[in-house]
């Protein structure tokens, strides 16, 4: 019988990994030292837009310490010089003809130090021929624009596709019946991923086995091995790449970077293990991007309630179209945009557009364009709140989807599996005092101070799969977990996703403890590595719990299945006879007939019933039959100063509603690191690019992170929703808070200033653009 408690699903269980990381022990790619290994450092493009008449490379060729000088016409020659995107675009690994971005890499310098190699970079001579620069998306699609994508064939403007979703019948005739219409014009700006550690790798190729082993920064491991297997027609199974410790991802690690390629190549060629760690300029100025994205969103209301919803997209990919989603959907999963409400009747209209700029549309801890969407509509139902003149949390009280009517088919088409946004938002209301609050603010304008209240009740699409709609390049969104349970009964789990610093070590071997009975100290989670782990789609969009954790579960069960058969053996009674309490199973009606699960790990090596094959190990592809749709309400308070416009938060309450929480620390980790990048997108993140494409916030003086100092305090409560179709009820959270929050913190600001007028509020909302705001209203001092 099992004695001591098996901290399973719902406990807190102090992180494991961090045992290595707080003392300086993780191992990150710039960690990896191997002998013989050079130093890879990439040219970058001065110009937004400029042919490239010629590259002369002999002057850093010849360079005491330089190996090699690689351009995009070295890796011409072997067919190297453009690769596959993630959308299935092409993009310059070197550029050849043009460079088409500020930041695009056109020579790579292989050297035996870092310092060589960088000043190598300075004696290349590159002949540019300046050309005019796009810069907006709007500019890109007018009819005299400069093709950027000259080199693809059949491309004679700079539209990349127009897609659209929903009904736009039933949307029109909602629009015409409607007593009441709202719109709002916004753009949701370009920001950055930002981990903390950039992309790099060292990709180390042997010359007399021609096996190619690249440890890389990577969010999906298995996919990367399968993508440079295409691209560089390499065999796959000589290829193995390893994701060590990842400093932070958020989506910035999904994409595949010429630094990978270029290295790789370098190390094919030259029979040395190649190292190319990115800095932060480069990681700011040249990789995946996110949001980037104008909207239109019109809601057409009748008695108070939503009859319609109409929405006009205009994307900025940049050169080359990036985006990380499935093929079927274009604009990602924007048409969650009905977000919480029971809208009959939504029609999406998007359109993407190069321009000479970094590639963007990567997830930022958001998965597939589903942040734009929650923002969007976040913010026009508060707009319609005001038009109508009615209460923005009643207003959305009367608008939500019931939770009698779940699972519930939105009108473009999702169905959403559980939900009870009524009692999110009455939680969030409660806690933060909602009513007293209102009345605070009436009596704070009466003394000339301007208080507003800002409410996100947002809903999340998580856990793709299911793998008949849902592939990145093509290949299935299912993930895996291999479970191998040792004799004497501890564990390795495998799983196909990659932790980024999200806590997998200890989660996924709570769920192990919750289903095996093996306590989670005594269950190792290995990542990462595509020689050693099972196939899988990898981490991003908030997928692991969804598809891998149910994995985990499943195959936990299966060999509970198996330890079943073999502890009617051991105890000499009939598997019905049996009773499964965590960690071990006795006779029914005799509890002192009992046998552990490591005494039954030991059996499946030892003693075995007869026909029983020896083992306790297996593998579960799992193919999620629908997404998990988390949700919550955010609320936040503000003060806004009118004599500069600053504006400061003064509360922030989230509820959360993940289903089954298997972590409730780790997750309210989440939760506080995605409100906090919330807050900054909101409040001061920003890359912007001049008329000639050069990027304004390339280093983290222009381009603000909040710090300890700017970031509030925040309020945490929760509600237990389960996912009916994930075997434990879990739900993904990795993104909640990033996604939710935003439209909270700004409608708060908005808030302040609505009575007098104000509407809309650009993020990142600067006290500039407050101050002009309380200028037009008048509120000004
Ligand atoms: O895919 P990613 O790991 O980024 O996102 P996730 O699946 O939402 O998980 C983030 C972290 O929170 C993981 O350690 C999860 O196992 C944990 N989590 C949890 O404990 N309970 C949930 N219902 C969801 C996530």
């Amino acid at each position: 019988m099992a004695t001591t408690e098996i901290r399973g699903i719902g406990h807190s269980v102090e992180r494991k990994e961090d045992a290595r990381f707080i003392r300086g022990k993780g191992n990150y790619v710039d960690d990896i030292k191997l002998p013989g290994m050079l130093h890879l450092e990439l040219l970058r493009s001065p110009f937004a837009h400029a042919r490239i008449n010629s590259i002369d490379t002999s002057r850093a060729a010849a360079l005491p310490g330089v190996i090699a000088v690689v351009t995009g016409e070295l890796m011409a020659q072997h067919n190297l010089a453009w690769m596959p995107t993630l959308s299935g675009d092409t993009q310059a690994v070197l550029a050849t003809d043009k460079v088409r971005f500020q930041g695009q890499e056109v020579a790579a310098v292989v050297a035996e130090s870092v310092y060589v190699a960088k000043d190598a970079l300075e004696l290349i001579d590159v002949d540019y021929e300046p050309l005019p620069a796009v810069t907006t998306p709007q500019q890109a699609l007018e009819a005299d624009a400069p093709l950027i994508r000259d080199e693809k064939e059949g491309q004679t403007d700079n539209r990349i596709y127009h897609w659209e979703a929903g009904d736009k019948e039933a949307t029109d005739k909602a629009f015409a019946d409607a007593d009441k219409v709202v719109s709002l014009d916004t753009f949701y700006p370009r920001c950055h991923p930002s981990p903390l550690e950039c992309c790099g790798c060292v990709a180390d190729v042997n010359p007399a086995t021609g096996e190619a082993t690249v440890y890389m920064t990577s969010q999906a491991p298995h996919a990367h091995r399968t993508l440079f297997a295409i691209v560089a027609g390499l065999p796959e199974h000589k290829i193995r790449i390893v994701s060590p410790d990842i400093g932070g991802g958020f989506g910035n690690k999904v994409p595949i970077y010429p630094g990978y390629v270029v290295a790789t190549a370098a190390s094919l060629l030259l029979g040395r293990p190649v190292k190319w760690i990115e800095d932060r300029t480069g990681n700011l100025i040249s990789t995946g991007y996110a949001r980037d994205y104008h909207m239109r969103g019109e809601l057409a209301v009748k008695d108070g309630r939503i009859t319609g919803l109409r929405t006009t997209l205009l994307s900025d990919n940049g050169a080359f179209y990036a985006d990380a989603q499935p093929t079927k959907f274009r604009a990602g999963l924007f048409h969650i945009v009905t977000g919480s409400y029971d809208i009959p009747a939504a029609h999406v209209v998007a359109d993407g557009a190069y321009t000479n700029k970094a590639p963007g549309g990567v997830a930022y801890r958001c998965s597939f364009r589903v942040t734009e969407a929650s923002y969007l509509i976040e913010r026009l139902v508060q707009t319609a709140a005001y038009e109508l003149g009615v209460d923005p949390a009643e207003f959305r009280m009367d608008n939500f989807i019931k939770p009698e009517q779940f699972p519930y088919e939105s009108a473009t088409g999702f169905l959403y599996d559980s939900g009870d946004y009524p009692a999110a938002m009455k939680l969030a209301l409660e806690k933060l005092g909602y009513d007293d609050l209102k009345r605070e603010q009436e009596e704070a304008r009466k003394e000339g101070r301007l208080i507003g209240i800002g409410i996100a009740s947002f809903t999340e699409v998580v856990g793709a799969g299911h793998g008949k709609d849902y592939d990145i390049a093509g290949l299935r969104m299912f993930d895996s977990a291999e479970l191998r349970v040792h004799p004497t009964g501890k564990a390795i789990l495998k799983l196909g996703v990659r932790s980024q610093g999200q806590g997998h070590e200890t989660t996924f071997a709570q769920i192990v403890a919750e289903e095996l009975g093996i306590p989670p100290e005594d269950v190792e989670v290995r990542e990462g590595d595509t020689d050693n782990t099972p196939y899988g789609l990898g981490t991003y969009a908030s997928r692991s719990t969804p598809v891998a954790g149910a994995a985990t579960a499943v195959i936990s069960r299966k060999l509970r299945d198996k330890a079943r058969t073999i502890a009617a053996h051991l105890l000499e009674t009939s598997e019905d006879d049996l009773e499964w309490e965590k960690g071990a199973f006795h006779v029914k009606g005799a509890p002192d007939r009992s046998t552990t699960i490591q005494d039954v790990a030991f059996a499946a090596y030892t003693n075995l019933p007869d026909g029983v094959e020896a083992g306790l190990e297996g593998v579960h592809y799992y193919d999620p039959p629908n997404m998990t749709f988390p949700f919550g309400t955010y609320a936040v308070v503000v003060e806004v100063d009118r004599g500069t416009g600053e504006w400061k938060v003064k509360r922030v309450v989230a509820v959360d509603d993940c289903g089954v929480r298997i972590n409730p620390m780790i997750v309210e980790g989440q939760i506080m690191g995605g409100l906090t990048e919330g807050f900054g997108i909101a409040a001061m993140e920003l890359i912007t690019f001049d008329e000639e494409g050069n990027c304004i916030g390339a280093n983290f003086m222009d381009y603000l992170l909040p710090t300890a100092w700017e970031t509030p305090e925040f309020e945490l409560g929760e509600t237990v929703t389960p996912s009916p179709h994930h075997p434990i009820g879990a739900k993904g959270v990795g993104e909640s808070a990033t996604v939710g929050s935003p439209a909270a913190y700004v409608n708060a600001v908005v808030d302040a200033l609505a009575h007098a007028g104000i509407r809309n509020l650009e993020m990142p909302v600067t006290s500039d653009k407050v101050w002009a705001a309380l200028q037009e209203a008048g509120l000004a001092e």
